[in-house]
């Protein structure tokens, strides 16, 4: 009973500190952290086929828990809310584990957690996007959800003083791309999805142990089309009557053009640091494209794939 006092009164407290964004967007993320450390230790089990789908916000998260479903599902839209079918795990405590084990496998979930945080035993698909692009998403993100007030100039700057939610984009990516060759972790843009959604659909199939019928794939495919999850926006947040658009526009290239280029300038810090280290991983200079939001023209990213799926059984 304790226990759980416990996880409701951090819980009051993170909520408390996520109305307040600029100064306790870190506080926030920390109480969150905790938390979720807290029952992963003493309750979540993870099953060697869950899929967990690990993103920095603004990453593409939502269409990649729609591309999950509608694998897992042969194309149903007979859920309430995509959260109640690929649960936001971070945010998940002790009341949800009945919901959670209830689950059919393969289970997928949502998460922000950076490599070292998430559950291990399990399979993890990371979406990178390319950071301007992140920023600008978030700033929209920041009005439609936190009340934000400010401008784009100001939140470019909470957001490399790491005071969002959200805590480092260069940590959060360098951690997962250190696995990226795992062959539990199939490692994407959010760019390539745009460029190849019908190849990602095959790829997260096959990496998630899931028998695709061809026959359906156009069908899937037009279901997590931006506009498509634009017309069911009420399923992926309900908080849309605020003002302003979850599913908003899905397109990339944004951040070069609405950043001007001091504000760009102040994001080349925070994505040098991935852009160097990918250069020390690859060097064929393939991953830091990846990175730098260029979708790969080869298939080049998708080589490692098969291997993967024998390892994994
Ligand atoms: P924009 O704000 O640039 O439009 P997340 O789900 O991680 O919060 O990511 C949100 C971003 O993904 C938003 O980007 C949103 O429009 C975009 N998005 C959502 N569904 C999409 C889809 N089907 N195709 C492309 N982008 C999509």
């Amino acid at each position: 009973m304790h226990r759980r006092l416990l996880d409701y009164g951090i819980t009051v407290l993170g909520l408390l500190a996520s109305g307040v964004w600029g100064l306790m967007g870190p506080l926030h993320s920390l109480l969150m952290r905790l938390r979720w450390k807290r029952f992963r230790m003493y309750q979540f089990k993870t099953r060697p086929d869950d899929v967990f789908i690990v993103t920095y916000p603004k990453s593409g998260t939502t269409w990649m828990q729609m591309i999950a479903w509608q694998l897992k599902s042969g194309g149903s839209l007979d859920f309430r809310h995509i959260e109640d079918v690929v649960p936001f795990i971070d945010r998940c405590g002790p009341a949800e584990l009945p919901r959670l084990e209830a689950l059919e496998s393969p289970r997928f979930f949502k998460s922000h957690l950076s490599y070292e945080d998430v559950p291990p035993g399990a399979r993890y698909i990371y979406v990178v996007r390319n950071l301007k692009d992140v920023a600008v998403s978030y700033y929209y993100h920041h009005l439609l959800m936190e009340d934000f007030r400010g401008g784009l100039d100001v939140f470019v700057k909470m957001l490399v003083n790491r005071r969002t939610n959200g805590g480092s984009w260069a940590r959060h990516v360098l951690s997962w791309l250190e696995h990226r060759n795992a062959p539990n972790v199939l490692f994407l843009s959010y760019e390539e999805m745009q460029a190849d959604l019908p190849g990602t659909i095959r790829r997260v199939a096959q990496f998630s142990g899931i028998a695709l019928d061809e026959e359906r794939l156009p069908l899937l495919v037009e279901q997590c089309s931006v506009a498509f999850m634009k017309k069911l926006e009420a399923r992926f947040d309900p908080r849309l009557s605020r003002r302003g658009n979850f599913v908003r526009k899905g397109e990339t290239g944004e951040g070069l053009r609405e950043l001007d280029a001091t504000l760009q300038a102040a994001l080349a810090a925070e994505e040098q640091q991935v852009l160097d280290r990918a250069r020390v991983l690859d060097s064929s200079g393939a991953l830091e494209r990846l990175l730098r939001g260029e979708a790969p023209t080869n298939g080049a990213a998708t080589e490692a794939e098969p291997q993967k799926q024998q390892k994994m059984g």
